[in-house]
């Protein structure tokens, strides 16, 4: 797909890695539709970007059809909100998982489905879904998160297949650690220093080569960790041996320590 001219609504706009996405469908001559909780932030980037900003609580399962309504016609849609959900499953209410799930699995699939007829009536679109390293490879400290972002991997999957006979393409984006902004950055933790990271741009690289081209799936990610994520697939006792001996524990910790402001 071409994006010049077309419209793309992006969700969790507001944030580190959706800023980054919306300039480069922007700079591809897409129109956009920014959505997320804080009006302010969202007001601020589309009057950069001249995009049309949305408020929506996609926790609230009410707003997501009223919000499909009020975007109009939509070409691309790229799921990009998240709760960072990182803890220990103890820490969690049951209330918190609920909004874990909403926001970051419910929403998705359910924007999706409302979106596609549209897309497909119109001559075609594309879907993109961002989820993580953490959607391949469960680890300590991440299980609520890496359960959303495993189930919008399976999602995808089995949408595109439903999809593409209709002209609709559907595309995920696995990001590792993202430096500079975003939720990984906002949490302040320390990687040990062999630990690579990537920047918000590569994820919006990603997003627009994902679009143009109909990619499946992309990880944005140093070689390390696309393996480590890779060995986790296929050995996951292997993989949780490893991480547990390079202490992925304390940098878990950190970054739910970090993000405890992001779980509303
Ligand atoms: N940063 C990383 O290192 C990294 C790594 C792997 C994957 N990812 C994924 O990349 C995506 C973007 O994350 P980010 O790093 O940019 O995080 P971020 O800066 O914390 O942004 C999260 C976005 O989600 C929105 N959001 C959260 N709860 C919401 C709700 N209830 N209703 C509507 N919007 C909501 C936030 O907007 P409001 O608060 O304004 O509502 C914000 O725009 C996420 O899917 C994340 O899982 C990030």
């Amino acid at each position: 797909m071409n994006l010049g001219g077309r419209t793309a609504l992006v969700t969790g706009a507001s944030g580190g890695l959706g800023h980054a996405i919306a300039r480069a469908l922007a700079q591809r001559g897409a129109r956009l539709v920014l959505t997320a909780r804080r009006v302010e932030v969202l007001d601020a980037l589309a009057a950069e970007t001249g995009g049309r900003a949305l408020a929506c609580d996609l926790n609230d399962r009410a707003a997501l059809l009223p919000l499909v309504e009020e975007a109009g016609p939509v070409d691309v849609l790229v799921a990009n909100a998240a709760n960072p959900a990182s803890g220990r499953i103890e820490s969690f209410t049951v209330e918190d998982i609920d909004r874990a799930l909403d926001v970051n699995l419910r929403a998705p699939m359910v924007l999706a489905r409302l979106m596609c007829d549209g897309m497909a009536e119109r001559g075609g679109g594309q879907i993109v879904f961002i989820s993580s390293l953490s959607g391949k490879a469960g680890t300590v400290g991440a299980s609520l998160y890496a359960a959303t972002k495993f189930g919008l991997r399976g999602f995808a999957q089995g949408l595109r297949e439903d999809l593409r006979p209709r002209g609709v393409g559907v595309s995920t984006i696995f990001p590792g650690f993202i430096r500079d902004a975003g939720m990984f950055h906002d949490a302040g933790a320390k990687l040990p220093g062999y630990v690579g990271t990537k920047q918000p741009e590569d994820v919006a690289d990603a997003v627009v080569s994902a679009i143009e081209n109909n990619r499946a799936e992309t990880d944005v990610a140093p070689i390390g960790l696309r393996f480590g994520a890779t060995v986790a697939m296929l050995a996951p006792e292997l993989a949780a041996n490893v991480q547990r001996r390079l202490g992925a524990d304390k940098v878990a910790s950190d970054m739910a320590a970090g993000q405890q402001d992001k779980r509303r």
